[in-house]
């Protein structure tokens, strides 16, 4: 996939994972759409970027999401990239809840039926496209559980089952991609209440993007778990 000239929607750009994408890809002279919730950020975000523009909505909101897509395809028809990196995680422990329910919910809506939904809406666009790509962000949960981060994983591993069936619903359209980012631990806001200090820097997750890019390799574990991603497949490979 070419790493130049694109248009690309980055839900959640204007901080963390998102913004550090956003920054790679504007400065390689490609055309950036930055996503969040929170207009003076998004704005502050913009101070950071060339050849940008911000589209405020909540995605974890079904008419949000209408409302983003529209826009989108309206104002920005050469949208040929749509990065669904926005997330949702609640750290707590759950023998200190009692609404482990409510939270799932929130995490499950955000992580993993937004991003269904908002693919749905975006997906006849891109289809139009000579090449385009769709990259979710899952995590290094996809492996595994985590104690403070009890419902977060399994939404993370939803999102992992989905993306690999879109990829081999369109695995014979030439002009589509399917990627899945796996970062691990990375030292933004949404970490902090893990030891996200220890984690990787988000421009690492945003080099590792440009590298998939650039040799069309879908899969994109970055850092810590490409050592859970390589043991998978190795187990896969021993079984099929
Ligand atoms: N940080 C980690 O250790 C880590 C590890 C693995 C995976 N991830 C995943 O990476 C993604 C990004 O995380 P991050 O660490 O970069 O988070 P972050 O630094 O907190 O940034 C989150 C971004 O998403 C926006 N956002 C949040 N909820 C949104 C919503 N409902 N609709 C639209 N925008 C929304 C935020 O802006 P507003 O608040 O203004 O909306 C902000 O721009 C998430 O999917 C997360 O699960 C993170």
């Amino acid at each position: 996939m070419k790493t130049t000239g694109n248009t690309i929607f980055i839900s959640g750009g204007s901080a963390g994972i998102g913004l550090a994408i956003a920054q790679k890809f504007s400065a390689l002279g490609n055309k950036v759409i930055i996503n969040g919730r929170n207009t003076e950020r998004l704005e502050k975000a913009l101070t950071k970027l060339s050849n940008a523009v911000a589209i405020q909505g909540d995605l974890s909101i079904e008419a949000d999401r209408i409302r983003i897509a529209e826009d989108l395809k309206a104002n920005h028809p050469d949208v040929n990239m749509i990065i669904n990196n926005a997330g949702a995680a609640f750290g707590y422990l759950l023998s200190e809840t009692t609404n482990a329910h409510k939270k799932a919910e929130i995490e499950m809506n955000t992580n993993y039926i937004a991003v269904i939904h908002f693919t749905e809406l975006m997906l006849p666009h891109l289809l139009t496209k000579d090449v385009a790509v769709i990259a979710n962000v899952s995590s290094l949960a996809v492996f595994g559980s985590h104690k403070f981060l009890p419902t977060y994983g399994a939404t993370k591993a939803a999102l992992h089952c989905y993306t690999v069936a879109l990829r081999m619903t369109y695995e014979d359209t030439k002009n589509l991609q399917v990627y899945e980012i796996y970062p691990p631990l990375v030292n933004t806001a949404f970490s902090a209440e893990i030891g996200g200090e220890n984690g990787i820097p988000p421009e690492e997750v945003a080099d590792e993007f440009l590298i998939a890019l650039e040799n069309n390799q879908f899969e994109v574990p970055v850092g810590e778990t490409k050592k859970y991603a390589a043991a998978v497949a190795e187990a896969i490979s021993k079984i099929s």
